[in-house]
């Protein structure tokens, strides 16, 4: 708890305002990620494994760009900062203890950018949305990387509509899923998508309670590998459960 909030009133400061409201879930994240560690060490290597052989069959390196970039903890970025000239991180929020880590390694070639990745606004006022319409600006652009950020989106909007009753999820999350993938698939570089697209939850004899998926409906690119992330063990969220997620991972 106190660790917890050491890291948010470090995190405040160094947050620009608009973005303050999200370092709660952040931090919420980062303490369950702990808590989570051996858990998801599995989901974390092959992710990390995905994007470094991704990288390894590239010939271009000049810029890479990190969407969901979080935490840095399936993302290797350290092989990507010697990798490419420029790697550029974009999140809601990066915490202290992640930009104290980038400067305690000497990470010189990385920037970190608060942005909104979903299209949100622009989806609740009715317009055409293109959330990764700003990548055309990132010149020598070579690689964008979609790290577990997909999913999140669609929960972040449903927790917001929920809150405000503004829309229908059900309507809007598809728009944001398909955003998301249409921005990724009409980028002229390389890309990497990682993402979780269903969960279910199960007890303690196998069987199923809740199975859901976490794409609005929509259908991601053929899976080049897939695995299992146990995002809540048994004793996470409750001691009679555990929520398993399907991740998959594609490159284009
Ligand atoms: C499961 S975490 C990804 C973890 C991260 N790739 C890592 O290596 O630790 C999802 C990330 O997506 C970010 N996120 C969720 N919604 C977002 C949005 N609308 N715009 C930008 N980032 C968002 C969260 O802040 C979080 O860091």
């Amino acid at each position: 708890m106190i660790l917890e909030a050491i890291q948010y009133t470090s995190t405040l400061p160094v947050t620009p305002k608009p973005f303050r409201p999200h370092i709660r879930s952040s931090v919420n994240l980062w303490a369950r990620a702990g808590r989570c560690a051996k858990d998801w060490a599995s989901h974390e290597a092959q992710c990390q494994t995905f994007i470094r052989e991704t990288v390894s069959g590239m010939k271009e390196r000049r810029t890479a760009v990190v969407l969901g970039s979080g935490l840095l903890r399936d993302v290797p970025v350290e092989f990507l900062s010697r990798a490419f000239d420029t790697v550029v991180l974009v999140d809601l929020v990066h915490l202290a203890s992640v930009r104290l880590w980038l400067s305690a390694k000497r990470i010189r070639n990385v920037t970190l950018i608060s942005r909104d990745l979903s299209g949100y606004d622009d989806v609740l006022a009715g317009r055409e949305t293109e959330p990764l319409g700003f990548l055309r600006q990132v010149p020598w652009l070579d690689l964008v990387i979609s790290a577990n950020i997909l999913s999140q989106i669609g929960v972040g909007a449903a927790r917001r509509l929920e809150a405000s009753e503004a829309a229908d999820a059900a309507d809007v999350v598809p728009k944001l899923v398909a955003a998301h993938l249409d921005g990724l698939a009409g980028l002229p570089c390389k890309t990497v998508l990682l993402t979780d697209t269903r969960y279910r939850v199960s007890d303690r004899s196998g069987a199923v309670l809740e199975d859901s998926d976490l794409m609005g409906g929509k259908t991601t690119p053929a899976a080049a590998r897939s695995w299992p992330w146990t995002v809540a063990p048994f004793g996470e969220e409750s001691r009679d459960y555990q929520i398993v997620h399907d991740v998959i991972a594609h490159a284009r």
